[in-house]
């Protein structure tokens, strides 16, 4: 039995008809309820819905096996566990943003709002640029709006929501998208069963690619 931490979600749907293409069904996730642990025995496979940020922390202590994480998650709290493959869903970018036309003020402490402080951190003191990280929890784009902040680290999907709320992008930090994780000790125990799913999504992910 392979134990697997999908993100709750939109990403974690995704990902679920990802593995059940992939030859681990378990058709009683689809119900309309309130369950978090899904089984099917006969696929020898276990499924929780988990918060998407705490996916690593799952897998990380061997609460599950495997688990689907975003990159994001992975840069920023580096969890001790392997990363298998990425599965090209869940696309994004992490970014620097500003109010539009706003300039910046070279010789002054940047604030940085972000819940990404790690990212942020290492981003800009490549850059040799003195900082003020403010940690925030949600909604990171109302921060320069009400002058909490100079510019945000965050990630942008579709940009929709810098675009509504008059920012602008002024960098790519780094490109994102769901990894497939392991937890350390099960990819030694569990080895084969690990390995044939990696095997398994990895090819379905790769002709759903030459596909498109
Ligand atoms: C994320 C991110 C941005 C938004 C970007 O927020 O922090 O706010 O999505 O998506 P877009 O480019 O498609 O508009 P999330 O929805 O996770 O909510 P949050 O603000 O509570 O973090």
């Amino acid at each position: 039995m392979i134990d697997i931490a999908l993100p709750k979600g939109r990403l974690g749907e995704r990902v679920y008809q990802l593995l059940e293409e992939a030859g681990y069904p378990c058709p009683s996730i689809r119900e309309e309820n309130r369950k978090l642990v899904f089984e099917n025995e006969e696929a020898g496979v276990r499924y929780f819905w988990v918060k998407p940020s705490d996916v690593a922390i799952y897998v990380e202590r061997a609460a599950a096996d495997v688990g689907i994480a975003g990159k994001d998650i992975l840069l920023e709290y580096q969890p001790e566990v392997y990363e298998l493959a990425d599965l090209g869903v869940g696309q994004c970018r992490m970014c620097v943003a500003g109010k539009k036309g706003a300039r910046e003020v070279r010789d002054q402490t940047l604030r940085v709002a972000t819940k990404f402080p790690k990212i942020a951190k290492s981003y800009y003191s490549a850059l040799s640029r003195d900082i003020d990280i403010i940690k925030l929890h949600g909604s990171i784009e109302l921060a320069p709006l009400l002058g909490l902040s100079d510019v945000i680290v965050d990630i942008v999907e579709t940009g929709k929501t810098l675009l509504e709320n008059d920012l602008e992008i002024r960098d790519t930090v780094v490109p994102i998208s769901a990894r497939l994780i392991a937890n350390k000790v099960s990819y030694k125990f569990k080895h084969k069963e690990i390995t044939r799913l990696c095997r398994r999504v990895d090819s379905l992910c790769s002709k759903k690619e030459a596909a498109l």
